[in-house]
């Protein structure tokens, strides 16, 4: 498995780098806080792969990036600023790309980056022109994200190349009024050879009439990038020419609705919990992980795992788990249970899908830690206890609070808020606990989708503070 190098000041940042990477990617990663830091691990372990604020305390802007270029490393630079003389640094400094820190979502873009330059290795494109320095600087650009790069400089090459070689997935052609290159009849050729699907091809032109560009597309290109372009706009082409990576290929988790709702259904059944609490914890913990920073295919994933935090109560019996009055305290070691036997459940019935039973089992099993460590089962502290089982213990519990149980009451929004903000910091991760207050509006319209107390209206805006 691929080996990241972050190197990164902030603290906060580092924490968050360092449960996200884990949570939702396989990378081995080392992290730098200095340039000397560094230096060190440089030295010591080899890196594919480096992720690099360019501001270090103990050298110049810019220095880590020729550090990391003398151990063959393009970065992707995580800055807060990036300005005009950064940019025109870019080519030269062999930077693979960059990531503003300014939003939210900010480390997931890195991680969804790091994953497509690891992806690309497998992912070959073929470049056709007859000007051998302008090949060579596409050739570069192509090479620093990792892509393998064939080359032709003419079209009898081009086609030679595309009947060898299965796996080309995109084809660029440059298009100048003074190459040997007849464009259109490459593209018919290629065409005949390979559907639109397999193969994508992209013009590059200095043309900007409408006439050949529209001709380019009529014979089976599928897009054309105008000269000059920028890198941003180079890549921004070639990646919509190229099939999409994401942290989890799609947004689904590939298991059919129905098993989720069966499995609800069936924890469900022996929990006597309200019919619809699991789904409700879905779309609450969909909801979280996005204000904390996951994009949408993370965000699903930890809401669809979410419905089987109390899978392991299928194993408890029916007895203790209904009982209505006080617990004895091997009653509850028996019900604390549900948690270890959730996720070894999970193990068997997720072999198929480790990286998506990771997150199910982490949601299983630690969705009673508590951030002060005195939860179980291993008594996980703070930011030990996985990101999405901290994500569906918060709201678990306001679920609990504000609707009613057997056993009682359902309180009042204020006194759910004030039991939640009070326990931040002990029992729930204050992170997570201001992005939920701060967005409690939010949260309260997915209770009213399947609550018919009409008196709990309003309304909702997002707030990612
Ligand atoms: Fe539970
Ligand atoms: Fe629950």
């Amino acid at each position: 498995m691929a080996k990241v190098l972050i190197i990164e000041v902030d603290e906060a940042l580092c924490q968050k780098f360092q449960e996200l990477m884990r949570t939702f990617t396989d990378f081995s990663f080392d992290i730098a806080r200095t340039y000397v830091e560094a230096d060190s691990y440089l030295d010591r372990s080899r890196y594919e792969f480096a992720i690099a604020e360019t501001d270090l305390p103990d050298a110049m802007r810019g220095k880590i990036i020729a550090l990391l270029n003398r151990y063959n490393i393009s970065p992707i630079i995580f800055t807060d600023t990036f300005d005009a003389d950064f940019s025109d640094g870019f080519e030269s400094a062999n930077i693979a790309d960059y990531v503003l820190k300014n939003h939210p979502e900010s480390i997931i873009e890195v991680l969804e980056k790091l994953k497509r330059l690891e992806h690309n290795r497998n992912k070959t494109v073929l470049l056709v022109d007859d000007a051998t320095l302008y090949r060579s600087y596409l050739q570069q650009n192509l090479v620093m994200h990792n892509f393998r790069v064939l080359s032709a400089s003419s079209d009898s090459e081009a086609l030679k190349r595309l009947q060898v070689h299965f796996g080309i997935e995109l084809m660029i052609v440059n298009f100048h009024s003074s190459n040997n290159i007849d464009v259109i009849e490459l593209i018919k050729k290629a065409r005949a050879l390979m559907g639109k699907k397999d193969l994508h091809i992209v013009v590059l032109t200095s043309e900007t009439d409408s006439y050949s560009t529209a001709s380019f597309l009529r014979e089976g290109a599928n897009d054309y990038i105008t000269k000059p372009f920028s890198r941003d706009e180079f890549y921004a082409r070639i990646y919509k020419n190229t099939h999409p990576v994401e942290l989890f290929e799609s947004a689904q988790t590939g298991l059919s609705q129905n098993i989720l709702n069966l499995f609800s259904e069936m924890t469900e059944f022996k929990n006597l919990e309200t019919s619809s609490h699991i789904k409700r914890i879905s779309e609450y913990s969909y909801l979280l992980a996005k204000l904390y920073g996951m994009f949408d295919g993370e965000a699903n994933v930890v809401g669809e795992m979410a419905i089987l935090h109390d899978v392991g109560k299928m194993f408890v019996p029916y007895s203790t788990l209904s009982k209505p009055d006080q617990l004895t305290v091997e009653e509850f070691e028996v019900i604390k249970q549900h948690t270890v036997m959730g996720e070894e459940f999970i193990e068997k019935a997720f072999k198929e899908n480790q990286k998506i039973g990771k997150i199910a089992k982490d949601i299983a099993k630690y969705h009673h830690e508590r951030w002060d460590g005195t939860g179980y089962p291993e008594g996980l502290l703070a930011r030990e206890i996985p990101i999405a089982a901290r994500i569906v213990s918060l709201v678990d519990v306001f679920d609990a609070l504000i609707n009613e149980r057997i056993y009682k009451e359902a309180w009042d929004l204020e006194d759910v808020l004030f039991y939640i903000e009070e326990h931040s910091g002990t029992q729930f991760d204050p992170d997570l606990v201001r992005l939920f207050v701060n967005n409690i509006e939010c949260f309260m319209n997915v209770l009213r989708k399947y609550d018919l107390d009409s008196s709990r209206n309003g309304f909702c805006r997002l707030s990612k503070e």
